[in-house]
């Protein structure tokens, strides 16, 4: 946490002369700007709950510039909309559904992590180091390492399900307690769906559009929604799932980093930005556009597939990119803001019964509740349990299995370099073994979307 918000104040006074430069010309920017300091400052005061409810829609930096040339995502000529053929593949990221229907990812929904990289830093500025951990992550979990390759949604085609294959081949939509998680923004909890946790379920968009405000219409274009907004909804998801499903399960890369980082995607990538707002707003039109969502609150249609770049749209500024650390940042900054969301444990078969695991015990005394948010922990802990749950979820002899910790670890290093990390000694999984929606795998209709 307190590194979080260093970063902030060092962002700001880094650009303090940039900023005196563009006073006279953008004299609101300055004044926006002015006011984030101030409730940065405020933030700093061991305030976690005021930092989360003042962070803008740019993350741990804020946005302070706009360049339409560089921030324009073009939806045009080979960047044209296309819905997907019958034979490509789509599935519960919203963020690479969209992308794949522009040609930033390759149009099939299979991609290698050079076309990640490159393509969602066209259409996002996500960071390239942490695309390629989470590409590289996808492909030994989900994909297939000897191919190289990942799939955003259902399993690979049959030809790419062949050599070198340690992991499901499943792709993300069944990549249930290794990826996707219970307890997400728009989709179902897998076990209470049958498996599916890559549809969208529309009572559930339409429960978190309202957080945005009360517009009616069809455009939505007065809904604004903010960071806090969404760590406020994750906490009110999180109770339902415990209420409503016997097996919720917080796998602990999947459902304790990548849940939440998701719903901080939302706000950090999907957002629209302007002169007026260099850091960012995001309204109802393009929140519906990006989940392929049509229509006014009470009647919205989910279109299967059909998750769109609006037009004249403009992503955060190249200068800003959200790498690695933002994307921790966020969300150890929200289960500060919300201690109540930060469960490791599920339910034991039954609603309501949610156990917790201690976070000390899981890690052999390394971290602690006290602990796990002082200087880089957060940072170090996110990283080092994605890598050290991986045998876990792989099948083969011990030597393969160690060269594809050895693969998805050159993706992760960059990202603990220089941070000094603890060292993980046990990971003990065991502990997990009790609770039903551990050992729940389903593999679901062999559907592409
Ligand atoms: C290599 C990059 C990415 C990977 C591997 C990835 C993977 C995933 C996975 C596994 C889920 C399911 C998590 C869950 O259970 O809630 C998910 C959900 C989501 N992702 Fe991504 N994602 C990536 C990039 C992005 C980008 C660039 C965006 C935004 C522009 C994005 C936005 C989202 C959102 C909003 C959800 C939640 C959808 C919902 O619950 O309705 N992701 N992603």
């Amino acid at each position: 946490m307190q590194s979080f918000v260093f970063l902030s104040l060092a962002a700001l006074s880094a650009a303090w002369p940039a900023l005196q430069e563009i006073q006279n010309a953008h004299p609101n920017v300055l004044q926006e700007a002015a006011k984030l300091a101030a409730r940065t400052l405020e933030g700093r005061q061991n305030d976690p709950l005021g930092t989360s409810r003042a962070e803008t829609n740019c993350g741990p930096t804020p946005c302070l510039n706009f360049d339409p040339a560089d921030q324009l995502v073009s939806t045009s000529g080979q960047w044209a909309y296309a819905s997907p053929a019958a034979s490509d593949i789509r599935g519960p990221c919203p963020g690479l559904n969209a992308a794949a229907n522009h040609g930033y990812l390759p149009r099939n929904g299979i991609a290698t992590i050079e076309q990640t990289v490159s393509g969602l830093g066209a259409a996002y500025n996500l960071g390239p180091v942490v695309t390629a951990a989470l590409a590289a992550y996808a492909i030994a979990l989900d994909g297939n390492v000897a191919e190289g390759v990942w799939s955003i949604g259902g399993p690979l085609p049959a030809d790419l399900l062949v050599g070198g294959l340690l992991g499901t081949g499943q792709g993300l939509s069944y990549s249930h307690n290794n990826y996707e998680g219970d307890a997400s923004i728009g989709r179902n909890d897998a076990y209470t769906n049958h498996g599916d946790a890559h549809s969208l379920n529309i009572t559930k968009f339409e429960r978190v559009y309202a957080v945005g405000g009360n517009d009616q219409s069809v455009d939505g274009r007065a809904q604004r929604y903010t960071l806090d907004k969404f760590r406020a909804r994750f906490q009110e998801v999180q109770e339902e799932s415990i209420a409503n499903n016997p097996y919720f399960f917080t796998g602990v890369f999947s459902t304790v980093v990548v849940v939440p980082a998701a719903y901080n995607f939302v706000i950090n990538l999907m957002s629209n930005h302007s002169l007026e707002e260099p850091s960012g707003y995001l309204d109802g039109y393009n929140f519906k556009s990006f989940f392929g969502v049509t229509g006014k609150p009470g009647s919205f249609v989910w279109k299967r597939g059909q998750e769109r770049i609006p037009d004249r749209w403009y992503r955060r500024p190249s200068s800003n990119q959200y790498e690695g650390p933002d994307v921790v940042g966020d969300v150890a900054l929200g289960y500060l803001a919300y201690p109540g969301t930060l469960k490791f444990g599920g339910n034991t078969g039954k609603v309501n019964t949610f156990t917790g695991v201690d976070v000390s015990d899981l890690t052999g005394g390394v971290y602690n509740a006290a602990t796990l948010f002082q200087g880089n922990n957060f940072q170090c802990f996110a990283f080092q349990i994605a890598q050290n749950g991986i045998p876990s979820f792989l099948k083969g002899p011990l030597s393969e299995v160690n060269k594809i910790v050895a693969y998805v670890g050159g993706y992760f290093a960059p990202l603990l370099s220089g941070l000094n990390c603890p060292q993980l000694g046990a990971y003990d999984q065991g502990l997990f073994n009790s609770f039903p929606g551990y050992k729940y795998s389903p593999t679901g209709p062999d559907t592409n979307y």
